[in-house]
This record gives structure tokens, C-alpha cells and sequence, in this order.
């Protein structure tokens, strides 16, 4: 058995109570889905700012009724401080995934995402030091590698930051290591690479690239790609990252106050991947026609992303279950089904 294999099955046997905030977004519902198939109790967290009702229904369908009886939602804003407090109260585990995500939407308002990713961040932590919680795992960013040129990106190496967005993640890494100096309060800090799935969302103007792309080819619009289409990145599936925030919460002290790269360690450029979601469409019997558009590069992206995992693999025993191919084939089938069926709430 593996690292993470032998965690859900101690997991299993003694079960735990686990917070998660952002339980209603991509990542977060995801988690929810995972740690309540493996009999925890949880508590979710999320005021529905770019979460959805719908994934918390969805999740309530893949789980059986004594599994869903186990999850208690709160619907509150981490920017206030008492929420915060009040949702880590008699809480073992803390997965902290809420946050105002996309460089755009913290170019076009820097102000909200600040408050949401900075303040309420440290609402969350300062929380969770003082309830003396076991762990406490937050979503870091790989924008926090700015304008470094070092491929693959290796944790200790950063440089300038590109955007509004990424200072508000490095500021959570910094916050963290205070934490632990001046409260011996050791977190970990995982750096996601870009991630995807289902339950991401397709819609609106801060779409992720692979959920934006599979709608428009899926409802015969144009796919536009931001520059020429050989910006790369490290596409990571949500399985990869459902397991890191377990591996992290689990993990021995000597692997606390830390950051991590989240991803595979592959490198795709935007041409390929327009390529491969158009072969998996195919493979679902869908044919997509319209061929790319190709517009100017958007400010504040890096141009090539790709992470150094041996810090994951060496301190936590992570393994990848997924590539980018097969996680695209895993996910089609649902983006498919969303996408046709159209039961947004
Ligand atoms: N998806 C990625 O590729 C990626 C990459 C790097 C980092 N991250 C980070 O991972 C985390 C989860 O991202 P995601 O892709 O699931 O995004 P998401 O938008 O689907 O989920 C974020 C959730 O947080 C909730 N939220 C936002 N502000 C809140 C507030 N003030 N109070 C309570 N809840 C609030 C939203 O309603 C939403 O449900 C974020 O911290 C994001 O910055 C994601």
C-alpha cells in the first residue's frame, strides 16, 4: 500500500472532523465528495460568491444518506472574523480553498480580492491557531512563481509577481510562516498548479482555459487563445489535488510549514491542449469544427509553468494518479453531460 492508500484507510478506521471552506467551488466540493466516501464528518464553508448550490446537490447524489447526514454547511463570508471562529470550533482538519481565484478578476478589482484573500485568509488561520486544530492545509498558488525563469519551478526560487492576485497568495505564505514562528502554528501551503475537473465552472468571464474551451467547442462557439497558443502550463487533475490536501493534513510535523508544488511535473502548451480536448470530445462523439482564434497576450499570465514535484513526492509520498490526457478523458463525459443537460441553479 501507498502513503495516501494507508492515510484513507486510517482515515476509514478513526474518523475525523474536517472544515472546509469553499465547499461549494470546484476544489472544495470535490474534497467534500472525497472525504465523506471515506465516512468523515464535515463542515463546509462558503457565502456562494463563485461557488454553486448545484455542487453540494451533486455531491449529496454520489454519496450515500448516512454519508451526507455526516455534513454540516454554513453559509458565511471568511471575512468575518466570528464566522471563522465559530466554523473551526471542535474541527480536527482545516482545508482552506476559499478565495477569489483568476489573475483578470484581481487586475479588474484588486480591492475584493485583497480583502477575501488576505483578510480573510488570515480570519481563517488566526482561527484556527487559536482552536488548536491538528492541521491546517491552504490553497497557495503557482503565481507566486511571478516572472522566475527556472522550468521546472522549484519551491525555494520565486520571483517578481505578475499580479494582484499572486500577492494576495504569497501574502498567505508569508502569514503562514509567521504563524508558525510566532505561535508555533505550522500549516502547509499547497501550490496548485492549473487545476481541472469536473465541477469546474464553464461559465462567465473568469472561466479556467479547459472548462471554457470544452463549453464553447461543445456548444459550436469559437475557442479564442490569449497569444500564440505556445504558452504552456502544468495541468493538474482534481484527483491529484484531492489527494495532496489529504496527504497534507496528515502529514507528520517535519513536514509542516512548508509549501508544495500541486501538479504532474508535464508541461502543456495551449495548442496541445485545444488539440486534446478536441480528441476527447471526438471520443464522446462530439465534433468540434471551429478552429481557434487567436487574440493578444493577457496581462499579468506567465508564459510557461511547470512544477518540480520531488518535494511532494520525497516529504508527503505523493504519486500522481493522473496526466493531463487521462484526466481530460475522465472529465469529458461529465462537462458533456452538464453542458447538455444545463441544470444550472
Ligand atoms: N483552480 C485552479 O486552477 C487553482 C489554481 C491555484 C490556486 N487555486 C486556489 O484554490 C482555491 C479553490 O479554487 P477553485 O478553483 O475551487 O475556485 P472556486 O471559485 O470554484 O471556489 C472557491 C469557493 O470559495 C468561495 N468563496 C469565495 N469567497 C468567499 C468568501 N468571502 N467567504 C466564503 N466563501 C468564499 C466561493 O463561493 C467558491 O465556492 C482558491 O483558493 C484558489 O485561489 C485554484
Amino acid at each position: 500500500m501507498n502513503t495516501y492508500e494507508n492515510r484513507q484507510k486510517e482515515l476509514s478506521n478513526e474518523p475525523k472532523t474536517w472544515l472546509i471552506t469553499g465547499v461549494a467551488g470546484f476544489i472544495g466540493s470535490n474534497l467534500l465528495e472525497k472525504l465523506l466516501l471515506l465516512n468523515q464528518n464535515v463542515i463546509g464553508l462558503d457565502n456562494f460568491s463563485t461557488g454553486h448550490k448545484r455542487n453540494l446537490t451533486e455531491v449529496e447524489k454520489l454519496v450515500s444518506k448516512e454519508q451526507w447526514g455526516r455534513f454540516k454547511f454554513i453559509e458565511g463570508d471568511i471575512r468575518d472574523s466570528a464566522t471563522c471562529t465559530s466554523a473551526v470550533s471542535d474541527v480536527d482538519h482545516v482545508l482552506h480553498q476559499a478565495a477569489l481565484g483568476s489573475v483578470p478578476r484581481s487586475i479588474a478589482d484588486p480591492l475584493t480580492s485583497n480583502e477575501v484573500n488576505i483578510s480573510g485568509f488570515l480570519n481563517m488561520l488566526n482561527a484556527a491557531s487559536k482552536e488548536k486544530v491538528k492541521s491546517f492545509t491552504y490553497a497557495a498558488s503557482s503565481s507566486t512563481y511571478g516572472d522566475h525563469p527556472e522550468l521546472p519551478k522549484v519551491e525555494e526560487n520565486i520571483g517578481n509577481l505578475l499580479s494582484p492576485y499572486a500577492v494576495t497568495k504569497y501574502v498567505n505564505e508569508l502569514y503562514a510562516g509567521v504563524y508558525a514562528k510566532t505561535y508555533g502554528f505550522k500549516t502547509i501551503g499547497l501550490r496548485y498548479f492549473n487545476v481541472f475537473g469536473k465541477r469546474q465552472d464553464p461559465n462567465g468571464a473568469y472561466a479556467a482555459v479547459i472548462p471554457k474551451w470544452t463549453n464553447a467547442m461543445i456548444v459550436g462557439e469559437k475557442v479564442t487563445i490569449n497569444g500564440d497558443g505556445e504558452t504552456s502550463r502544468d495541468f493538474c487533475y482534481i484527483d491529484n489535488v484531492v489527494q495532496m490536501n489529504i496527504l497534507a493534513a496528515t502529514a507528520p510535523d517535519e513536514s509542516k510549514n512548508e509549501v508544495y508544488n500541486v501538479a504532474v511535473g508535464d508541461r502543456t502548451t495551449l495548442n496541445e491542449l485545444y488539440a486534446a480536448i478536441k480528441s476527447a470530445l471526438l471520443t464522446n462523439n462530439i465534433k468540434a469544427t471551429a478552429e481557434p482564434i487567436y487574440l493578444d497576450f493577457r496581462p499579468g499570465d506567465v508564459r510557461h509553468s511547470q512544477a518540480n514535484i520531488d518535494k511532494a513526492v520525497r516529504k508527503l509520498g505523493y504519486r500522481h494518479s493522473h496526466r493531463i490526457l487521462e484526466g481530460i478523458s475522465e472529465a469529458m463525459p461529465w462537462y458533456i453531460n452538464f453542458l447538455i443537460n444545463r441544470d444550472l441553479d
